[in-house]
């Protein structure tokens, strides 16, 4: 399959990187920049180098606001029964389809953790992207974490509030953790490591079991022990619940702002 990839900055790169090795799949960028990209991946500064070759899939990683004067261009470069994915945060199905009106479209919004494989993913497509299409996505998408269709742009715009927003909110809360560690009297260094690989070792064990993070939560707490006095601050009334509400419903009225 060839797939070309319409700028390959911060996000583009780190869906790269986790894409390289896949077999059967070769990649092609279209980046003006001076870029270091995995071998075999062909880098072109203009489209206008890409001759007539057409792909079977061209995604749109530039920002959102060049994407109108942008990928008017790529439309040739589209094979007939090709798809249109774009990365674009907020950049709408109807302005795509205005821009793509004959070919299958998805909209794709990952986050950062792309970088390492670990992305949590939302997909949208439009009707007329067919099941090959969302097959081949997949591939792609599995290969840069993990992912989740949805069933409407409003629903995309709720997951970007969540998972796309995501990352910033657990690097706000690892910091205020390691500031609590410093406290205590804990360097920068100690802190860190204590904070980051408890947070990790508590991830890792919340997806590695189907049980309910409360039931979790419930073993490391016993009553009137040390992690029931720190909760007991953390919880109280329900403080922690109202805040995460407050902070998700902010992003997602932003995403519909911006929309
Ligand atoms: N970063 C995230 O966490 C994140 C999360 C979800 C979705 N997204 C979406 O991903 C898209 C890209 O974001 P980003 O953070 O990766 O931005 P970025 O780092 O600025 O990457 C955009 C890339 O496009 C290049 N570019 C500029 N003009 C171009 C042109 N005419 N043709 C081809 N390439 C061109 C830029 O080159 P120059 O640097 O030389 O201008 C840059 O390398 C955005 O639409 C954003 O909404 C990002």
């Amino acid at each position: 399959m060839d797939i070309l990839m319409v700028g390959c900055g911060q996000m583009g790169g780190a869906m790269l990187n986790s894409w390289a090795g896949l077999e059967d799949m070769s990649f092609t960028i279209v980046d003006p920049a001076e870029l270091k990209l995995p071998v075999g991946v062909w880098h072109v500064q203009s489209p206008a180098t890409l001759g007539s070759k057409q792909f079977d899939m061209v995604i749109a990683a530039v920002k959102p606001q060049m994407m109108a004067d942008v990928m008017p261009a790529f439309v040739p470069r589209l094979k007939p029964d090709g798809c249109l994915v774009s990365i674009a945060a907020g950049y709408s199905l109807a302005s795509l389809e205005a821009i793509f009106p004959d070919h299958g479209i998805i909209r794709v919004m990952p986050n950062l953790p792309a970088l390492i494989g670990r992305a949590a993913t939302g997909l949208y497509a439009s009707e007329r992207a067919n099941v090959a299409q969302r097959d081949a996505l997949e591939i792609l998408m599995e290969a840069i974490g993990q992912y989740v269709w949805v069933q409407s742009e409003d629903q995309l715009d709720r997951l970007t509030a969540v998972s796309g927003s995501g990352p910033g909110y657990v690097f706000q809360f690892i910091e205020s953790f390691i500031d609590g560690a410093r406290e205590l009297g804990f360097s920068d260094k100690d802190a860190r490591t204590l904070v980051v690989q408890t947070m990790l070792g508590a991830a890792e064990m919340a997806a590695n079991t189907e049980a309910p993070i409360s039931s979790l939560r419930e073993s490391v707490t016993s009553k009137g022990g040390t992690t029931q006095a720190g909760l007991n601050q953390l919880r109280d009334h329900q403080a922690l619940d109202q805040l995460m509400t407050n902070t998700t419903a902010a992003a997602y009225a932003r995403a519909r702002e911006l929309r």
